[in-house]
């Protein structure tokens, strides 16, 4: 197979320029925040999403990775997925289909992982969020 240069350019790619670095305001109460670490290596990953309260969809996401470079690649390839994406669907979103995208090897399986991991918990952060915030739903409503 011939695809040993192109996982090296779509990683480089993405490592070298990552999308979406960056924070986002996690008191938003629009935004959801993901903290996973990779307990195999100790690299930690941290995913926020911005999300529109009337579509459920995903308007913006920044990410910042501490850790090797398939783990800032598959953040970097992941926030391109999640954008624009409902959150049910973003919740769809399999490592396997990242390591897939960029063809990382077996050890490097948990990196794609924490990505996976990191869109999870930011959509559980944003749904808690809204669920305390939400004045109807109490027993006097
Ligand atoms: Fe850096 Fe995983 S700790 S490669
Ligand atoms: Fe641990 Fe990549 S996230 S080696």
């Amino acid at each position: 197979i011939a695809s040993t240069r192109s996982y090296h350019e779509k990683v480089i790619d993405h490592y070298e320029n990552p999308r979406n670095v960056g924070t986002l305001n996690k008191n938003d109460i629009n935004v959801g925040t993901g903290l996973v670490g990779a307990p195999a290596c100790g690299d930690v990953m941290r995913l926020q999403i911005d999300v529109d309260p009337e579509t459920n969809v995903i308007r913006d996401v920044k990410f910042k990775t501490f850790g090797c470079g398939s783990a800032i690649a598959s953040s970097s390839y992941v926030t391109e997925l999640v954008k624009g994406k409902t959150l049910d669907e973003a919740l769809k979103i399999k490592n396997t289909a990242i390591a897939k995208e960029l063809s990382l090897p077996p050890v490097k399986l948990h990196c794609s992982m924490l990505a996976e991991d990191a869109i999870k918990s930011a959509v559980k952060d944003y749904r808690s969020k809204r669920l305390v915030k939400q004045p109807t739903l109490g027993p006097e409503a």
